[in-house]
């Protein structure tokens, strides 16, 4: 199958494995992240894969939005190609702390790089690509704690709350279409990253909710970014892909 999959930060975490785990010969890569990842473009000298590394502060969500727009003219044959995906998983810690203690900036640029940034890529994808003859599909990464509320950590769960509502809604629009695009958010499970490293070390949390990611990791509870990657994809090549658009790498077939 000849696809192109667009991915945003890439460059560490589990969105460098994920990037890593796509990388086969004629395989197409974008990925949209502030810094671009030496490892990557090894891999993919190596492989004989298309990578396209752009940067793009997501912060910025007009340019987001203009970004994606543009990004399909990078592979001018891709209207030939069987399959068009989007991956959605850059994404920040956000401050800590109590709602009202925070900074109104710290809390826009949460937003921002987690809400509102894929809300408008996924839109312009979908514009983009309404034509479009294969199979397309929408993948944005939440997190159980946009669906269950952590503690001193408004930012990343509202962040993520949002970006689920608007995977359900957009999902919903697509029913009925004749080339309907499977539009999910998804919970990863807990994986062993910076986002978690800094959360162990955040003083600004309460010291319980501290204490259970640090009980997580000592209990061994954290999976790799290889696994996550490795369990994300799998989800992807489902076959009742898309038939939750709010859902979780551990829900049952
Ligand atoms: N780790 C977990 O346990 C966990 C659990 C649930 C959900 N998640 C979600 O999984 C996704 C990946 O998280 P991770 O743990 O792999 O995080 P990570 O290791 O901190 O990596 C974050 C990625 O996002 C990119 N990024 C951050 N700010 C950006 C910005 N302003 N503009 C563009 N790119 C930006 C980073 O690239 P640059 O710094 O180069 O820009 C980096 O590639 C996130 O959406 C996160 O919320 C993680």
């Amino acid at each position: 199958m000849k696809e192109l999959t667009i991915l945003t930060g890439a460059s560490r975490g589990m969105g460098q494995a994920i990037a890593k785990a796509l990388m086969k010969e004629e395989a197409i890569l974008i990925t949209m992240q502030r810094h671009p990842c030496e490892a990557l473009q090894e891999q993919a000298q190596a492989c004989g894969c298309q990578l396209i590394q752009l940067a793009v502060d997501l912060a910025d969500v007009q340019k987001a939005a203009q970004m994606m727009a543009d990004t399909l003219a990078l592979v001018p044959q891709w209207q030939s190609l069987d399959r068009l995906t989007l991956i959605c998983n850059a994404g920040v810690n956000g401050p800590a702390g109590f709602a009202e203690d925070t900074s109104d900036d710290e809390f826009i640029f949460t937003q921002n790089v987690m809400a509102l940034s894929p809300m408008v890529m996924t839109r312009r994808f979908l514009r983009e690509t309404k034509d479009f003859k294969g199979k397309r599909r929408v993948l944005c990464i939440s997190s159980g704690n946009g669906r269950n509320p952590v503690m001193a950590l408004s930012a990343y769960g509202t962040a993520k709350a949002s970006l689920d509502a608007f995977c359900r809604c957009a999902a919903f629009d697509e029913t009925g279409k004749a080339n309907p695009v499977p539009i999910v958010a998804l919970a990863p499970g807990i994986i062993e990253t910076d986002m978690q490293r800094h959360s162990r070390a955040e003083m600004a949390l309460p010291t319980e909710v501290r204490e259970k990611y640090i009980r997580y990791h000592n209990e061994g509870r954290l999976m790799t970014p290889e696994a996550a990657a490795e369990k994300i994809l799998a989800y992807m090549e489902r076959e009742d892909f898309g038939s939750r658009p709010v859902a979780d790498v551990r829900d049952p077939v």
